[in-house]
């Protein structure tokens, strides 16, 4: 067991926070700030006992240097707004200076501070030690709440826990409990349900689960993959040529294993993915040849309701159909609604799109846990050790 903040006395410490505030921005502005949300249980739970926090992230990919557009100021604000407490941003380049240890060493009593994006340095990605060693210099505790970039060994997730004391904070512990611990001991019957455009984003997930879930549901673009690998027609739809073996392979070890895979009976199809296009439902084996799937019909959503009815644990990461255009987001939705309305069971949504058409649905407050963890989250599900998370003390 990783050491936690409870492992700590925060009482006049300077604790450097590792959050994951990568939230989406346009123009300027944030369009969803589900990310900092969660980060704020953290910070308030080390404020509340004394200690003052030095938060650090990145945000997007400047690859090393410095980039107007991906500065962390319009995230310092929404971050005081939610934390109702003042956020003191330094927005130095280079992260860390001679003059920002200074100002950060001056700062007397308790305080919030939150320096500029980590990427702006290029020893970031290279996990480099003098980086690491400067942001160590800032504080006496190092905490690390930054799930989604738990997948990435960098100088400000994975290099500073090496030069301070370290814990894992309440999102971190929160992730790794739904995650890993509900997917090592599931309760049965463990339902399964991938969907998203690539199967080669699942494989890794479908080879860790097949042999711990009862039923795996395919749906979204991975199903035509799966429909080729059948023998069905599968028309325009996207289909990765190359991931058809690995598809027959799935499919022949999970007869093996007496898992059943339940694949779409029916999808809603067009001729062009857009707003107002006509659609028409077909069966699944007969996508006519100029047309592609969009959507699951609505007897593939009668089906996953009765194979869901009495599961007692489910995850679910990836969309049904292109649910960002209204007339095909229903299969996506409904998933959302059934997930919402089971009783008695864990249901676990993994991060990036499942996560946001969850969030959109209005279901997000009856889900047992939707994670902020795109790629972090595959990683976790696939059963790999993230760095972020295996460099944090033992307790
Ligand atoms: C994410 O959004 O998945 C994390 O913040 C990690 O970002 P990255 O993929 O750019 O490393």
């Amino acid at each position: 067991m990783k050491k936690n903040l409870k492992s700590f006395d925060f009482e006049n410490k300077r604790v450097l926070i590792r959050a994951d505030l990568n939230v989406p921005m346009d123009e300027g502005v944030i369009s969803n700030d589900v990310r900092i949300r969660k980060s704020v249980p953290t910070i308030k739970y080390i404020l509340d006992r004394g200690g003052s926090c030095i938060i650090i992230s990145h945000l997007g990919r400047p690859k090393g240097k410095y980039v107007p557009e991906m500065s962390l100021k319009p995230v310092a604000e929404r971050l005081q707004e939610l934390l109702g407490y003042d956020v003191n941003f330094i927005a130095d380049e280079k992260v860390v200076s001679e003059e920002v240890k200074k100002s950060i060493g001056e700062l007397r009593g308790q305080f919030v501070v939150l320096l500029e994006n980590t990427r702006f340095n290029p020893e970031e990605e290279a996990n480099g030690e003098e980086f690491s060693k400067e942001l160590c210099e800032l504080a006496d505790i190092y905490v690390n709440d930054a799930f989604g970039t738990s997948h990435r060994a960098h100088a400000s997730n994975v290099g500073v826990s090496h030069c301070l004391p370290s814990a894992i904070g309440l999102l971190v512990e929160k992730e790794v409990d739904y995650l890993h611990e509900s997917v090592k001991r599931p309760k049965s019957p463990f339902v399964v349900i991938l969907g998203g455009s690539k199967v080669s984003d699942k494989i890794g997930v479908l080879e860790n689960l097949i042999d711990k879930a009862d039923k795996i549901i395919i749906f979204g673009a991975m199903a035509y993959t799966f429909f080729k690998a059948k023998g069905y027609e599968t028309g325009k739809s996207l289909v990765e040529e190359d991931k058809i073996d690995i598809a027959k392979k799935i499919l022949k070890k999970a007869e093996e294993n007496s898992v059943d895979i339940i694949l779409p009976e029916d999808t809603v199809v067009v001729s062009e993915i857009k707003s107002g296009a006509d659609y028409q439902t077909v069966d699944s084996k007969n996508i006519p040849a100029d047309k592609m799937g969009v959507d699951i019909g609505d007897k593939s959503i009668g089906r996953i309701e009765q194979e869901l009815k009495n599961a007692r644990t489910v995850i679910w990461n990836g969309p049904a159909g292109v649910f960002e255009i209204e007339e095909f987001s229903k299969g996506t939705f409904s998933v959302a609604k059934m997930l919402s309305e089971l009783k008695g069971a864990v249901t676990i949504v993994g991060g990036g799109d499942s996560a946001s058409a969850v969030e959109k649905s209005g279901y997000e407050d009856k889900i047992s846990h939707i994670s902020t963890g795109g790629g972090a989250s595959l990683e976790m599900l696939e059963g790999k050790e993230l760095p972020g998370i295996a460099c944090i003390e033992e307790a």
